[in-house]
């Protein structure tokens, strides 16, 4: 959001204006439709970060996905459809984020999909997963971003992975350094658009 009249897209309760757009996004093959608003980040159109992410995402084998700050669900809507065999659950701080999620899992009649509102790692508190995708709220600060990082690490399998997409003028590289305090591997297996995506795992 650069807009002043609005709020910044991780408030938790945005009180921005709202005015719903809709848009249709055809990526690995799959089309999904996704409502958005004012208030949650990319209204109207997909993220460029969030596309690599899900153009470079492999979700074999995995049976629990985690979308951590999921805004309107497009990562893991994308990741419920490329994965029928999983179960995700999309996360996010934003009232109006989980509520727009909700609506897209609904209105793409996925079934395998679920959204939760809170910080980090807190609605999955006991939960561990194959695989923690998140295109992380830079303009929060590192801190959070670290946060969720670490956070992400402890919400793991032990073959699982995360993948983290940042800007590369942004501090992706810097994102990339704080990953190789939590895990073994850290590669880079996504660039394009000025991003890039990288996975940590712990082997
Ligand atoms: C860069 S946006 C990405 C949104 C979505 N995943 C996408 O790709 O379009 C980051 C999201 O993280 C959320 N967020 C910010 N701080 C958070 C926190 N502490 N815990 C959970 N989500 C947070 C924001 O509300 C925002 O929706």
């Amino acid at each position: 959001m650069d807009d002043s009249r609005h709020q910044h897209y991780y408030s938790s309760q945005p009180v921005s204006v709202s005015q719903p757009a809709i848009y249709e996004a055809t990526l690995r093959g799959i089309v999904l439709r996704f409502w958005t608003d004012y208030g949650v980040f990319s209204r109207g159109h997909i993220d460029l970060g969030s596309r690599e992410m899900i153009l470079a995402m492999d979700l074999s084998d995995a049976h629990r996905i985690l979308d951590l700050g999921c805004g309107y669900g497009v990562i893991g809507l994308f990741a419920a459809r490329m994965a029928p065999q999983a179960h995700v659950i999309l996360t996010d701080i934003n009232e109006r984020a989980v509520q727009l999620a909700q609506k897209n899992v609904e209105a793409n009649g996925i079934r395998n999909a679920e959204v939760r509102l809170g910080e980090g790692l807190a609605p999955v508190a006991d939960e561990t997963f194959d695989v923690i995708l998140t295109n992380p709220p830079i303009r929060a600060g590192n801190a959070v971003v670290f946060g969720l990082i670490a956070g992400a690490a402890r919400h793991l399998t032990p073959e699982g992975r995360f993948y983290l997409v940042a800007r590369t003028k942004q501090g992706a590289r810097t994102f990339a350094t704080e990953m190789r305090r939590h895990f073994a591997r850290v590669e880079q297996v996504g660039q394009g658009s000025g991003y890039r995506v990288y996975r940590g795992t712990f082997a």
